[in-house]
């Protein structure tokens, strides 16, 4: 053999393996409009085998196939054209092949999830558990100098370099989904899709669907051309497993499966299809407890907890509020608006009065308001004083009081209750509105049975 020839055979076989390894699907038709190529991509995406569909007319293939059908369209050449496959957007390109002036057949270049999703950033889908495929946010997005948050980005960070599953655990609103973006960011599979699913937003059999797909004909209502799974959608990429403790014990299971064989079963499939996906996920639960109480498996909680990261809450953290204030206030007020405000540091060292049980999100939605209610004046910050006072005060009166106990004699039950207001009202330091919120009634509530009872309260009324 000639060198050239030898050289001609590397470039096709590489060419073939650059074909067989992508991540995007590749079909190609010859002139006589037969299949000559068909990628494990384009079987993952379309859920047609290479040996079904190789050597057979494309236009045979379009009348029984959906899927293969949108691809093809009139067979005229365009470049990332959008269509929808259900709700999964996919990018295509047609692209005629020529030999010399003639056409000589066409290549489709198709893609899914990520690369497309990047342009798409925003776009979430109702009625789907699937929230979000790319991840937007990195570790540089992520605000605090608080020894426990540099920590955790630290920790998070070196997650980055490996492979393992990560458990992120941490209370509602503390940023879980903003690490484990940012991990999948820094990671050697960021230029592949991200994929975020909750899984306490739908039923179970919904949820087994939307993860695994199914194939055509699965159930009665199941789409032509069956379904591509959130797996397989994350394939070559990361998928993130949101309020993994909300999962069915069914689903755990069939999880479980998933994560050991590497493999996925759609729903009313016959064959296995590979996927190489890295999972994180992610709980505001103990799952440690519900191991105990035989609600989560335990082996798969094992391999969910290769590594675990835990974010601390925001009261654990509170040097890190200033910060965050400001960082949403830019972000939602516009430059110079802090200013503008006269927000100074004494003023949001006031903030740390509060303990933040709703985390960073319930900081969010603080400043949220502020900055839609503007400040009535800058001198005294009145409105900023308003609002904090609200929340401390649903924080604090029932916290400051809790433990604290009241003894009452037995009677009926206008007498008990006239001793329960009687001695919660020596108690407060504030007035009605404090003793409203101890007892957990309205004011106006409260109001009619002091009067009915006829007890006098102070009306010393603080925002506290
Ligand atoms: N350290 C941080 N810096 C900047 N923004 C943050 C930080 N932590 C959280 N956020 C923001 O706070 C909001 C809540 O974060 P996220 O959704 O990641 O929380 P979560 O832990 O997933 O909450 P849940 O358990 O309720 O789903 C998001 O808008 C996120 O961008
Ligand atoms: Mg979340």
């Amino acid at each position: 053999m000639s060198v050239s020839g030898t050289r001609e055979n590397f470039f096709f076989r590489s060419l073939e393996t650059a074909i067989e390894t992508v991540n995007d699907g590749i079909i190609a038709v010859n002139e006589k409009g037969l299949v000559t190529a068909f990628n494990p991509a384009a079987e993952r995406i379309t859920g047609l085998r290479h040996s079904e569909v190789r050597g057979v007319n494309i236009e045979e293939l379009c009348g029984s196939s959906a899927v293969i059908k949108a691809l093809y369209g009139n067979g005229t050449a365009v470049r990332g054209q959008m269509l929808n496959f259900g709700d999964t957007p996919v990018g295509v390109s047609r692209i005629p092949v020529r030999a010399g002036k003639k056409e000589a057949g066409l290549v489709i270049v198709f893609q899914t999830a990520g690369k497309i999703r990047k342009s798409d950033a925003k776009k979430t889908k109702q009625g789907s558990a699937c929230h979000g495929l790319v991840a937007k946010f990195r570790f540089s997005d992520i605000i605090g100098k608080s020894a426990m948050i540099e920590e955790a980005v630290r920790e998070c960070r070196k997650y980055a370099r490996s492979e393992a599953a990560v458990l992120i655990t941490g209370e509602s609103g503390t940023g879980k989904e903003l690490f484990a973006q940012s991990l999948h960011n820094e990671s050697a599979r960021r230029d592949g899709p991200f994929v975020a699913v909750n899984c306490a937003a739908l039923p179970e059999n919904l949820l087994e669907s939307e993860l695994f797909g199914y194939e055509e004909g699965a159930f009665t209502g199941a789409r032509r051309g069956g379904k591509q799974g959130l797996f397989t959608l994350a394939h070559g990429g990361t998928i993130f497993l949101d309020e993994i403790g909300d999962l069915s014990l069914g689903l755990q299971a069939r999880l479980l499966r998933v994560l050991q064989e590497k493999e996925v079963m759609p729903v009313g499939g016959q064959r296995l299809i590979p996927v190489d996906v890295r999972v994180l996920s992610a709980t505001n639960r103990n799952i440690g407890a519900l191991v105990d109480e035989g609600k989560f498996r335990a082996d798969l909680y094992y391999r969910l907890n290769v590594l675990n990261l835990h974010i601390p809450p925001l009261r654990a953290r509170l040097e890190d509020v200033p910060a965050l204030f400001r960082y949403f206030f830019e972000r939602l007020a516009g430059p110079g608006k802090l200013e503008a405000f006269n927000i100074t540091e004494n003023l949001l060292e006031n903030l740390k009065k509060y303990m933040w049980p709703g985390n960073i999100r319930e900081l969010e939605g603080f400043v949220e308001r502020y900055v839609a209610l503007g400040e009535e004046n800058i001198k005294t910050h009145a409105t900023f004083h308003n609002l904090l006072g609200k929340l401390v005060g649903y924080d604090t009166p029932a916290k400051r009081h809790s433990g604290e106990h009241i003894i009452i004699e037995l009677g009926n039950m206008m007498d008990m209750e006239r001793q329960i207001l009687a001695q919660v009202s020596g108690m407060i330091t504030g007035g009605k509105g404090e003793m409203a919120r101890i007892l957990g009634v309205s004011r106006t509530t409260l109001w009619k049975k002091l009067k009915e009872l006829d007890i006098h309260v102070p009306d010393k009324e603080n925002t506290g």
